[in-house]
């Protein structure tokens, strides 16, 4: 192990992909400025039948980012003001935040905590006459349990919207997930598993109707030039960063292998230290880990974050808060302990580096470090 390795421990290592695709990158870019259309135009066109083919078909849209894509996929799916929405309370803001926009209300329901994601179990009891969709996150790259949730919405007529946000390329019993609901929403955000060198994201759908209503309201809700059929907004993936996505995508097969060797060898070295637990994999899932999230018993995690910090190691909380006890959400009316198992994952997980470039001895370090970590001063109150 050589101490420039060890220095340069990244959570996620751009720097490291520009310089796989560097002249690729230059060349995109450098086209889309000699072309000179900079919103829409062919490389957004490209891109999209790009994405369309990597989904099998499925209708494939640009829009400006991944909580832009929750928005329109509410709204074409015609989720409103008094509307009920169930999403995961333990998941990214923006995936309630889309839904309470439009006048809906977010229902917060649990997660199995074998996986992070909605608890299919606890689904039913949460729906009323309002509810109107079931959000699956498929958090950190692990898709969620989708065939009892699908079941639950056709028993019920609800529809289903993937926050696919974390997991482009995941597959669930061997199918790809973002076109098993209605709609599914990507994020281009640069750190993402596919990622733009600024905003983006993307609507998936095989639904002929809701892609069409997806693109007019992404739109300013026009069927055409100047002719406005409806109240929409305007979100729309930039022709740089289609450019640039469309030098990646062909790579993205390859780059979520090496995450998954990552994980396997973090697995490895991980798997007998008696303070960290490994995450789960389903049975069910094809993960992309997108994060590769530990859990740490409370008294210990942000300990824990500190030594690995002060050994060159960065580490994330995703999520310290779950949303339902989020002060903006307050009125909602949730007390702590509602859903226990969202709090608990929030006071308990830790996110490692994780990226396509991280290396053997980089993952062995980390995991030397985990284990040198001394939680004497903790173990009194574990
Ligand atoms: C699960 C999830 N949903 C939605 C989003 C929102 O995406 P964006 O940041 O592109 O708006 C993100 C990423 O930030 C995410 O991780």
């Amino acid at each position: 192990m050589t101490n420039l390795l060890m220095m340069n421990i990244q959570m996620v290592d751009l720097h490291s992909q520009i310089a796989e695709i560097r002249e690729e990158l230059d060349a995109a870019m450098s086209a889309v400025l000699e072309q000179g259309a900079f919103v829409r135009g062919p490389f957004v066109a490209q891109f999209e039948e790009e994405l369309s083919a990597f989904y099998h078909g499925a209708y494939a849209l640009g829009v400006g980012n991944g909580t832009d894509a929750l928005q329109l996929a509410y709204m074409a799916t015609g989720i409103g003001a008094g509307d009920e929405v169930i999403v995961p309370s333990f998941t990214i803001f923006a995936t309630a935040e889309a839904a309470a926009l439009l006048g809906a209300r977010p229902v917060f329901v649990d997660i199995d905590p074998a996986t992070f994601n909605l608890d299919p179990t606890l689904v039913e009891a949460a729906i009323t006459e309002k509810t109107k969709a079931i959000v699956p996150v498929h958090l950190y790259g692990q898709p969620a349990d989708m065939d009892p949730l699908l079941d639950i919405a056709g028993k019920h007529n609800l529809i289903v919207i993937e926050d696919a946000a974390q997991a482009i390329g995941a597959k669930y019993k061997g199918r790809i997930v973002g076109t098993l609901g209605d709609v599914g929403c990507l994020s281009f955000y640069p750190t993402k598993n596919l990622g733009a060198f600024g905003d983006g994201g993307a609507c998936i759908t095989t639904d002929d109707e809701l892609a069409a209503s997806l693109r007019k309201l992404a739109n300013h809700g026009a069927e055409r030039k100047y002719f406005n059929t409806s109240v929409g907004v305007n979100s729309r993936l930039d022709a740089l960063q289609a450019a640039i996505l469309s030098v990646k995508l062909p790579l993205l097969n390859a780059w979520t292998e090496a995450r998954r060797k990552a994980a396997d060898l973090y697995d490895q070295a991980l798997s007998e230290n008696e303070l960290v637990t490994i995450p789960p994999r389903a049975p069910y899932a094809d993960h992309v880990f997108h994060q590769y999230t530990i859990r740490v018993p409370a008294a210990a995690r942000d300990d824990l974050a500190a030594h690995l910090m002060a050994c060159g190691i960065p580490t994330m909380v995703y999520y310290p808060v779950p949303l339902h006890l989020l002060p903006v959400f307050e009125e909602l009316g949730y007390a702590e302990g509602a859903l226990p198992e969202a709090e608990r994952a929030s006071r308990e997980v830790l996110s490692l580096p994780m990226h396509p470039h991280l290396l053997g001895e980089q993952i062995r370090y980390v995991a030397e470090t985990v284990a040198a970590f001394s939680y004497a001063s903790v173990s009194a109150t574990l």
